[in-house]
């Protein structure tokens, strides 16, 4: 497959980046300042606020064609909601008109809280601290552009509560919309342990729109 990733430089991209390169993909790494590595990986600049110059990388360079499936995995310090918004709308035409599947890497905001499903995680302060509420706003933001959005192919990935880098360890568990919690207690998952989870999920597609993974410890 190819396979863009947009956020190519980013915690969480650059690892889904060397999990897809890893299993033989092709990948074209988008960011604005694109490094330079593995011969399947294809370093792409591209300003995620310029909408022809997405579409363009989402074509591809040829002969190689469009991108089977973006992975969108950006952020900004501080959350800027409209940019998120927009630059999802941008990925969601571009794929639209080319055929390309979307997995948006968003926030663990827009699930359900466990114990209360009509409580949004990003509403509840158990999970989320004031000090965090506007980006986990951004993330369920991003969430209703992909809902409201027409024509395109998308599914929307919210990590657990807590995504840092760490160990592969190859495994994870898989829910749906509401936040899960490891064996120990935490909802929490590596960054390449999310990885893995993108990339299995561009390789063999489920049926769900909103789906979130954790840890998955290797008793369970
Ligand atoms: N628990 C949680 O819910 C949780 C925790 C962590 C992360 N996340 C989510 O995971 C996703 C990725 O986060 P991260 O931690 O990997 O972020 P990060 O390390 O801060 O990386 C951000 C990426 O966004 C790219 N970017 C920013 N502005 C851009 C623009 N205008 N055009 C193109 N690329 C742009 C940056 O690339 P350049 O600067 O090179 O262009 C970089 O690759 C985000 O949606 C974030 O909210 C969720």
């Amino acid at each position: 497959m190819t396979v863009a990733v947009l956020g190519a430089t980013g915690m969480v991209g650059s690892r889904v980046v060397a999990e897809a390169a890893a299993r033989g993909h092709r990948v074209l790494a988008l960011s604005r300042k694109p490094g330079e590595g593995d011969p399947n990986v294809t370093p792409v600049v591209a300003d995620a606020s310029d909408p022809e110059a997405v579409r363009q990388a989402l074509a591809g360079p040829a002969p190689t064609g469009a991108a089977d499936a973006v992975v969108l995995s950006v952020r900004t310090f501080p959350a800027d909601r409209e940019f998120l918004v927009r630059a999802t709308r941008t990925v969601l035409d571009a794929a639209a008109r080319l055929g390309t599947r979307v997995l948006v890497v968003g926030g663990a905001g827009a699930l359900r809280s466990p114990d209360d499903p009509d409580l949004p995680v990003a509403d509840n302060p158990a999970y989320v601290p004031a000090e965090y509420r506007p980006v986990a706003l951004a993330g369920t933001a991003q969430l209703r552009a992909c809902r409201a959005h027409a024509d395109a192919d998308w599914v929307y990935l919210s990590p657990p509560a807590l995504l840092e880098p760490g160990e592969r360890t190859g495994g994870y568990r898989r829910g749906t919309d509401t936040l899960l919690t490891a064996m120990d207690g935490r909802s929490w998952i590596s960054a390449e342990d999310l990885a893995v989870a993108v990339v299995d999920e561009v390789e063999i597609p489920g049926a769900e729109r909103h789906i979130t993974v954790v840890h998955r410890s290797s008793t369970t």
